[in-house]
């Protein structure tokens, strides 16, 4: 079967199947959010104010402001925006979506959040050194002072840089989506990785395939250091990992390569 269609926002262009193969994890995530909150800003009393960069299809979105938080978020692709607000919309959940960039974004006039949160490799998509700055910079403006910034992303170990399969799948109301992504061995001296994803779904009886392909910007855990000293405004405190376990700490080293960076802006 050849894919029907194939782009480089193709899965993001069908937020259904997408928020359909990532839902398993939103639970643990948004506990973990409220854990290390907990954890690392006592002083932090009741709901929280969250934003969330690059917030897809708002399945997090959705999942913190039915926990009582009060959420906003934004992201590059309308056919996650328009996805989002509509599925907050019908929950009667009050949450400002936007479209707008990781890399120079602006915020809704108010409060400070508490924390800001970009999970699985989301920020990897900032193809840039500068535009990571910017990002992160941005972020921490966003936040008060003591507030959390949670980056998850897969870190890319140049020495044994393997090509890479992860299998996702989920069903929900009788749509059926299998998604495989592969990642080709990083190139050093471009900070890049090559990404596919092929999502096989299964609906009303038809079977077809979407297929996605772009670009990463790869970080070593040393890459990641020299990111994080050009925004000092953020200290890192710990890094956990993509089990969203607030037990399980990890060193940022290369040989944990699914890490998420809790930074604290000071
Ligand atoms: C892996 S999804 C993550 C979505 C959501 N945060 C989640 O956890 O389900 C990545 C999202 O990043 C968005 N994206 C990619 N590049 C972006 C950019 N430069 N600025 C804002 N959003 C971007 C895509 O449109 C997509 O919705």
């Amino acid at each position: 079967m050849s894919p029907s269609k194939k782009s480089s926002t193709a899965w993001y262009d069908s937020p259904l199947y997408y928020d359909i193969v990532y839902a398993d994890y939103t639970k643990k995530e948004s506990r973990f959010i409220e854990g290390i909150v907990q954890r690392h800003c006592p002083q932090i009393k009741g709901p929280l104010r969250v934003l969330e960069p690059a917030c897809g299809s708002g399945r997090l979105l959705e999942s913190m402001a039915l926990r009582g938080h009060h959420v906003a978020g934004f992201d590059l692709n309308r056919h996650q925006v328009a996805y989002a607000q509509k599925r907050l919309k019908a929950k009667g959940l009050a949450v400002k979506v936007w479209r707008d960039g990781l890399e120079d974004f602006s915020l809704p006039k108010g409060q400070p959040y508490d924390v800001a949160h970009c999970f699985v490799s989301t920020f990897k998509y900032v193809r840039t050194e500068r535009g990571a700055v910017a990002s992160l910079r941005r972020m921490a403006k966003a936040l008060r002072p003591g507030g959390l910034c949670l980056i998850g992303i897969h870190l890319t170990d140049y020495a044994k840089n393997p090509p890479d399969h992860e299998r996702w799948a989920g069903r929900r109301q009788g749509i059926r989506v299998v998604s495989d992504t592969w990642s080709a061995p990083a190139v050093r001296t471009r900070r890049t990785e090559a990404m596919r994803t092929r999502m096989k779904i299964t609906q009303d009886g038809k079977t077809w395939e979407e297929e996605t392909h772009w670009k990463f910007r790869t970080y070593s855990p040393t890459e990641v250091r020299s990111l994080l000293a050009q925004v000092p405004e953020l200290k890192l405190v710990v890094c956990h990992d993509f089990h969203y376990d607030l037990e399980s700490t990890r060193p940022l080293k290369a040989d944990y390569s699914d890490i998420i960076l809790v930074l604290k802006k000071r």
